[in-house]
């Protein structure tokens, strides 16, 4: 079996790193853009890390408008402000949002061309304007993957630019900045990295040869993604809820920062499958975030893929010290109470979606075959519109 890890030159984690950004940013020139959103440019660590830069003489110039899920027009904005300030580096500081916006004007502003000209996996020519990538929410882990997420007006579905050289120079994950996060965000983002985590760990093991590992991005189920994502389940699994009821919780909060990156490492190269491909047309579809998505879909994916992947499942429950006769099913009950514990809709209908739209979902989802590869379940337009029917039903009782 192959294994293969990219990873930012140096990752930071823990309370105060945030400090260490003009230190690091130094090593990559003189000139930085510092990219955010209006809500994150308002709260203390963004001056703290100002300031940072400042100190140790760097110019910083700003671009604080990103819109979530990074439509197309404020790629070009951003972009646009790249060119008139000709940064050496860009540095990102807040969720996946933003974290991904920087990462396609890194490459826009390196290679030239459109965003449209790098959908796919590795159409990025060689090595592009170094980012240090400063998350504010604990869950996409996006600042240790090759992915930027992108949404296209012309596309019914987000569409994704991967490559090699995405992967930011730099990462600082620094809890303290997440204390600011509402439950909500704290949630959506914590049972996305959740989702990250258990799909990698349950995703199919593809007969790669090194060729593919260096020449694709996802490669499947490894030995090295492995211990990332059971790390992750040990960090998240105590710790999510516990965040999102008492954002004071600074062992909550550091546990659950320590796992989003953890669960993005094991998927920036295992790959997602099933309940982020479904995710894709549900939640541009119904405009609800990224984490919400997923995060509903998890338990139906798990159950329709017993028993196929019941030994992965029983080896994560054995991370969360779940007991009992069938473990695997255990796995999947503690997804489902977690889920209505944090706020995770547990059916379509609640949020909106209407019975006779599923199998049209399930078309457009269907075409995500670079995530659904991974998927060891039943794929088919058929398999992801059963799973559509049951998560619209509320019922997991229809996949067995
Ligand atoms: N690149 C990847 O590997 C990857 C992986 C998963 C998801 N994604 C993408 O990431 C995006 C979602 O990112 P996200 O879940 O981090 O949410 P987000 O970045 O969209 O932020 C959600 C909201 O929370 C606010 N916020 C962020 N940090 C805050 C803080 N510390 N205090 C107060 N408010 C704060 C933001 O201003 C925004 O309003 C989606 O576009 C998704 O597709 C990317
Ligand atoms: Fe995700």
């Amino acid at each position: 079996m192959i294994g293969t890890r990219r990873s930012p030159r140096q990752l930071l984690e823990g309370e105060g790193t945030i400090e260490a950004v003009g230190h690091l940013a130094r090593d990559l020139g003189h000139r930085a853009l510092l990219v955010s959103d209006p809500i994150i440019a308002e709260q203390p660590g963004f001056a703290t890390i100002v300031a940072a830069l400042e100190a140790s003489g760097l110019e910083v110039e700003r671009f604080v408008d990103a819109v979530s899920d990074v439509p197309l027009e404020v790629v070009d904005r951003c972009l646009a402000r790249a060119r008139e300030v000709d940064p050496e580096l860009i540095v990102a500081v807040g969720g996946g949002t933003v974290i991904d916006l920087a990462k396609v004007v890194a490459v826009l502003v390196t290679h030239g061309g459109d965003p449209r000209d790098y959908y796919g996996e590795n159409l990025v020519p060689g090595p592009v304007l170094p980012l240090i990538a400063i998350p504010t929410t604990a869950g996409t882990g996006s600042e240790v993957t090759t992915v930027s997420v992108l949404s296209d007006p012309d596309r019914e579905l987000k569409v994704g630019v991967s490559s090699v050289h995405m992967v930011p120079a730099f990462a600082i994950c620094d809890p303290e900045l997440t204390y600011s996060c509402p439950p909500s965000v704290t949630a959506f983002a914590g049972i996305d990295a959740v989702c990250h985590a258990v799909e990698a760990y349950t995703a199919t093991t593809r007969d790669v040869g090194w060729r593919e590992a260096v020449e694709g991005v996802l490669i499947g189920k490894n030995d090295l993604a492995d211990q990332h994502a059971l790390r992750a389940m040990a960090a998240l699994g105590p710790n999510l809820a516990r965040a999102v009821e008492d954002g004071g919780d600074r062992e909550a909060r550091a546990a659950v920062m320590r796992g989003a990156t953890d669960a993005g490492v094991a998927f920036g190269h295992a790959g997602t499958a099933a309940p982020h491909a479904l995710q894709y047309p549900i939640g541009a579809g119904t405009k609800t975030p990224h984490g919400l998505g997923v995060g509903l879909f998890l338990p139906y994916v798990l159950t329709a893929n017993r028993p196929i992947i019941d030994e992965q499942l029983a080896e994560l429950a054995a991370c969360l010290d779940l007991a009992g006769s069938d473990p695997a099913e255990a796995f999947v009950e503690w997804v489902v109470e977690l889920d209505a514990r944090i706020g995770v809709p547990a059916s379509l209908q609640e949020i909106g979606v209407a019975r006779d739209e599923l199998r049209h979902y399930a078309e457009l989802a269907s075409t995500v075959t670079r995530l659904l590869q991974n998927d060891p379940g039943d794929t088919s337009v058929e398999g992801l519109e059963r799973v559509l029917h049951a998560a619209w039903e509320g019922d997991r009782e229809l996949l067995r």
